[in-house]
């Protein structure tokens, strides 16, 4: 880099009356005139001789000065031709002449929108700790069964193949194969009526209900929302500036009268009609058909949350709501974070025909699909038969692991927890006694370990009896009975410090 000679004046005055000690008025001065671009990169500084006598300082003052511009990467350290203003600026490129400099202010607020405010204080609840494995964590698949041996083969095959093709950006709403099979399996085990180009791939079923917000919802209108609820959706709708209107979950699943009394032109109903989450309760059929009735009649849109209803263990397979609704106001979401695995970061959403476009637009706008091969590998996952081997094994040993807690709570936590047995899911509701605090209790728990939410985290206006949350998926049988004495200890000292 070429070094200029200093030309320009440093218009550096210093104040000897000020509280402001002389070494810190010249730093500053030199370095405003570095930011403010009337120093140039490359240009020499005066030196310290000549800049002492010039202010009428002393020359350990000007050094004390520069030592400090040298430290912070201002000014290069002096050699026998002098300093120079350095090429690489620490924090800031050097402004062009004539721009006024950057005056330091004290720091202000740091504003996040209010909607974001809003709905980390209704929806996110306290923070968990994702330490790994933590034992009855909610919502985790059992990972140690997943046939990783099958998928790298899958995987490996595909990257050997690679056509040029999946290097790019991909089709529009996801691989087509892919949608394919989801939209064949989707109208073979839940039947929903879909077809493929109604199948978009997006980054799980979080991403899917933020791309339903995003399209369909306008600030100021009412979404009914399950109470007790999954909380991360009412995030995704408030981050919409959609205004939440709690609907109050019983053994039928979301009460569909007070939901028309509370807010009967809401645009849309968000349920999770198969397991609802975290109660588990399955939609009855007379709340379906009264939910899409009140739909159509109110030209709203109602999300169906499917995302574990491969899970169920006892009785009939239940079959979708989309499959009942003859008005195309459902959109249905899935996911396989249950099915394969959570980092996997693959969902879709089957939408009415002519919402297609519009949600291909949207998608566009955060994202585009998630990478081809990934996808392009649960498509033959799909197609060779794995996922229906793998589901039907699961949902064994899903069987096998609830029936495994039920009894651990049974013999260790009798007289603290009861649960009951649950046709369907990943986690049991284990009720406390109605005097216990089940979010103090959770606390205590994570402090030894164990993670269990409590029930009263996942209310809204509702007031529930304490109880706690327990994901057996990924707990083996064999660690339940350890990690339900640690709860137990929980469990006995703070009813001892109650009584
Ligand atoms: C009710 C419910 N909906 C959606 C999701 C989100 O799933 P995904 O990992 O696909 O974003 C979960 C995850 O636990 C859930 O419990």
């Amino acid at each position: 880099m070429r070094k200029v000679a200093s030309s320009t004046p440093l218009l550096l005055t210093v104040d000897a009356s000020s509280a402001e000690p002389l070494f810190r008025q010249i730093y500053q001065g030199i370095r405003e005139g570095i930011l403010s671009g009337r120093l140039r990169v490359g240009e020499r500084v005066p030196s310290t001789r000549l800049l002492a006598g010039e202010l009428g300082v002393a020359r350990s003052t000007v050094v004390l000065a520069y030592e400090h511009l040298v430290a912070e990467g201002y000014v290069t350290a002096a050699t026998s031709v002098g300093s120079f203003v350095a090429d690489n600026l620490p924090d800031v490129s050097p402004l062009p002449a004539g721009v006024r400099s950057i005056t330091p202010v004290p720091a202000g607020p740091r504003v996040v929108a209010a909607r974001v405010r809003e709905a980390e204080r209704v929806s996110l609840g306290t923070p968990t700790v994702r330490r790994w494995p933590v034992p009855f964590r909610v919502g985790e698949p059992a990972l140690d069964a997943f046939p990783t041996a099958i998928w790298e083969t899958l995987r490996r095959r595909r990257a050997r193949r690679r056509p040029r093709a999946m290097l790019g950006y991909g089709s529009h709403g996801g691989f087509p194969p892919l949608r394919e099979a989801i939209a064949t399996y989707l109208g073979a085990s839940r039947g929903v009526r879909v077809r493929a180009e109604q199948v978009l791939l997006v980054r799980g079923a979080q991403q899917a209900i933020d791309l339903v917000a995003r399209t369909l919802l306008d600030p100021g209108c009412d979404v009914w929302v399950e109470d007790p609820g999954y909380l991360a959706v009412r995030a995704a709708f408030l981050t919409s500036g959609a205004r939440l209107v709690p609907v109050p979950v019983d053994e039928e699943g979301l009460d569909v009268a007070v939901g028309r009394a509370l807010a009967p032109h809401a645009r849309m109903a968000y349920v999770a009609p198969s397991n609802q989450f975290p109660l588990g309760v399955t939609m009855s059929l007379p709340r379906r058909l009264a939910l899409l009735d009140w739909a159509a009649h109110a030209g709203a849109w109602v999300v169906e949350d499917d995302y574990d209803s491969d899970f169920r263990y006892a009785g009939r397979p239940i079959t979708a709501l989309q499959g009942l609704d003859t008005s195309q106001r459902v959109i249905y979401v899935g996911t396989f974070s249950k099915t394969l695995f959570p980092a996997l970061r693959l969902g879709y959403l089957a939408v009415p025909p002519d919402l297609v476009d519009a949600f291909d637009r949207v998608q566009q706008l955060a994202d585009f699909v998630s990478p081809t091969v990934e996808q392009a590998v649960v498509a033959d996952f799909l197609s060779e038969g794995h996922f229906a081997r793998h589901v039907r094994r699961m949902r064994a040993l899903y069987q096998e692991r609830q029936a495994a807690l039920h009894d651990t709570l049974r013999r260790e936590l009798s007289g603290l927890a009861r649960a009951d047995v649950h046709e369907s899911g990943m986690h049991l509701v284990a009720w406390l006694d109605s005097d216990a605090d089940d979010a103090a209790v959770s606390r205590a728990a994570l402090d030894a370990k164990v993670e269990v939410p409590p029930l009263s985290l996942y209310c809204l206006e509702r007031r529930l009896p304490p109880a706690l949350l327990m994901g057996y998926a990924a707990v083996p049988a064999a660690q339940s009975g350890r990690a339900a004495r640690l709860l137990r200890g929980v469990l006995e000292r703070r009813a001892r410090a109650r009584a």
